[in-house]
């Protein structure tokens, strides 16, 4: 497309949304200003990644996401710390939200109260600045997070619409009585059902209600307002401008609202994320952007945009990850075979961040008619697979907490890090080797399926050591309620030295990640242009995938269950990537071959003899 045409399209769309000359004017000039801001290093940035085409679908990345007060304490912190990043081999960091934001009520970070001013706990603008030239020095693409729902009710111009400044109201949804929020609530799902039930916040000094889809101090934006969606479109580019590579998109289906809907994914949230990636295409065109959208299949992959229109660059494999620990509960891989049939067949825009655990909780989002024909019904299903996450059911290992668990909706989520909810905790804490072991066979085996898909694969911090769930927010005044927590403890530096000692935990997961990144980094089957599918098995616990590519072919077996289990694949050889043992049928002749594989094992195997 070229720089005319997109002009035209961004045109177009703004003018049928808004229907302002003025704004549309204003707009522009804002792009502009933006584009002439750009440093010359960052507009060189651009310049080779356009050139490469593409730059983010590489099996050479690999990603992590940290709070960078966990990490270090502060920016400074983080920059002393990029060695240990560069160790982990990842050149992909999504730093979690660091933008101003009061004590109390930050939601993570996630209620800004200003958009160009860093956290001052964790530095300043130009600390950031300075951290993203390190990593580009280093090869290391930096993410951040935009968050365009809302603002935090100190942000400024909620300061200004408190006073009742009209201009500055308009940027939010506010009513004199509860006629209409009722009328939306009839519509509208909650977000946070029993930490923050509602959808709507009285003000007893406004006399008046504000919208605050999330929580109470979250207020929503009004992207109806064209001065909403330009000056947070500013705000956007002075992020990127910053030196950010990739910008998270946060929350993006909740950002229109209109009553009778249940303000979900409505067509007006795509007009709007297609015009901001035509601004970012015109002024900084080697910037990705990855959405979040947490919900279902079908509602996900409208957000690529048609093909040549695209509108996410990236999206969450939200599904797959949510389906992945389903799987790890019932060792059952029907529906993951299933949901893999589907996501082999997405066109070529679609492209993922793959991920076993983010900072949010495990929401059980699962095809349920799917399930249904199995006799695993919503509801009990979801009772089963907290029960078991929560180590309620007997025999599990599992060491997770329930998240907004509303006793009428049956609809509770799930918090844990990796590692406890695989089994390494419970090894830990009852001194059990035999359960040690399988646990941290589980941890890999699900570190090797996120390796095996397609997209980025994103560790989170503390993974790659095991990091045991934190328990201490449970004191914590400002988070006790929010069990979330569990799973953003600090990063345990001391913890992570024992990598160094031959046996540990540590070592055992920290190579062994390191070791699966470098073979996927050197093996073209990996490549995100390879063509993947489901490979049948014969047993329900067994996941098989293929990857061709060029005449090589890839065959990945991942055993969900704890249990030992025996398969039959074709011969006549193959070469199992890690331990380069060779797979060879049980007689000369035979076409078929033998594999015993223990609880949670997995095999990496390449078709044919690998040369040394
Ligand atoms: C996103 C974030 C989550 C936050 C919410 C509200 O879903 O991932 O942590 O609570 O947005 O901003």
């Amino acid at each position: 497309m070229s720089r005319e045409e997109k002009l035209q399209e961004l045109e177009w769309l703004y003018m049928e949304l808004y229907d302002d000359r003025e704004a549309y004017e204003y707009f522009m000039q804002m792009l502009e200003r933006n584009r002439d801001e750009r440093r010359k290093s960052l507009r060189d940035l651009d310049q080779a990644r356009m050139e490469q085409g593409d730059w983010y679908r590489s099996n050479q990345l690999l990603g992590m996401m940290l709070y960078v007060q966990n990490f270090g304490g502060d920016l400074k912190g983080v920059l002393r710390n990029l060695p240990y990043i560069e160790e982990c081999g990842v050149n992909y960091l999504h730093l979690m939200p660091l933008l101003d934001s009061s004590k109390g009520k930050s939601d993570g970070g996630y209620a800004v109260s200003d958009f160009r001013k860093v956290r001052p706990s964790l530095g300043t603008m130009e600390d950031l600045q300075k951290l993203a030239d390190a990593c580009h020095e280093k090869g290391i693409s930096l993410c951040l997070d935009f968050v365009l729902n809302h603002t935090s009710e100190d942000h400024v111009w909620a300061k200004e619409a408190r006073k009742g400044d009209p201009q500055a109201m308009a940027r939010y949804f506010f009513y004199d009585d509860w006629d209409i929020p009722n009328q939306f609530e009839q519509t509208v799902p909650q977000v946070f059902p029993t930490t923050a039930p509602g959808n709507f916040t009285w003000l007893d000094d406004m006399g008046k209600i504000v919208m605050t889809s999330f929580h109470h101090y979250q207020w929503d934006l009004n992207y109806a307002n064209p001065m909403v969606f330009n000056d947070m479109t500013d705000n956007l580019l002075y992020l990127i401008n910053r030196g950010m590579d990739v910008i998270r998109l946060d929350a993006i289906p909740y950002i229109w609202k209109q009553l009778g809907t249940n303000c979900r994914n409505l067509p007006q949230v795509h007009t709007i994320i297609r015009m901001m990636k035509l601004a970012c295409e015109l002024v900084c065109p080697g910037v990705v952007l990855l959405g979040e959208v947490v919900m279902e299949p079908r509602e996900v992959v409208p957000y690529f945009g048609p093909a040549g229109r695209p509108e996410c660059d990236m999206l969450y494999n939200v599904t797959t990850m949510c389906t992945t620990w389903h799987t790890l509960a019932t060792r059952d891989t029907r529906l993951l075979r299933h949901q893999m049939g589907q996501v082999c067949r997405l066109p070529e825009n679609c492209f993922f961040q793959n991920y076993l655990r983010c900072h949010d909780d495990i929401g059980w989002g699962l095809d349920y008619p799917y399930l249904s024909q199995f006799g695993m019904e919503e509801v009990p299903h979801k009772r089963y697979l907290n029960d078991w996450f929560i180590g309620k059911w007997e025999g599990s290992w599992s060491r997770g907490e329930l998240y907004n668990d509303a006793a009428d909706l049956g609809d509770a989520r799930l918090c844990g890090t990796t590692a406890s909810l695989s089994g390494i905790e419970a090894g830990l804490i009852q001194k059990n080797e035999g359960l040690l072991n399988l646990g941290i066979k589980c941890d890999l085996m699900l570190h090797a399926w996120m390796f095996t898909q397609t997209g980025i694969p994103v560790i989170y911090s503390g993974d790659e050591v095991g990091q045991c769930n934190d328990y201490g927010y449970h004191q914590d005044p400002a988070h006790w309620s929010d069990s979330r927590y569990v799973h953003r403890g600090k990063f345990d530096f001391e913890l992570a030295e024992k990598r160094k000692e031959e046996g540990t935990v540590q070592q055992i997961l920290f190579d062994s990640i390191l070791q699966m990144q470098s073979i996927r980094g050197s093996f073209d089957v990996f490549r995100p242009d390879a063509v993947v599918s489901v490979y049948d098995t014969g047993d329900d616990r067994i996941l098989g995938i293929r990857r061709e590519y060029e005449g090589q072919t890839f065959l990945g077996l991942f055993n969900f269950s704890e249990h030992p289990a025996d398969i039959v694949i074709e011969g006549p050889v193959w070469t199992e990537l890690i331990s380069r043992d060779e797979f060879l049928p049980p007689e000369e002749g035979a076409d078929h071959i033998n594999v015993h594989m223990d609880g949670y094992a997995f095999f990496w195997l390449l078709k044919g003899k690998v040369e040394e």
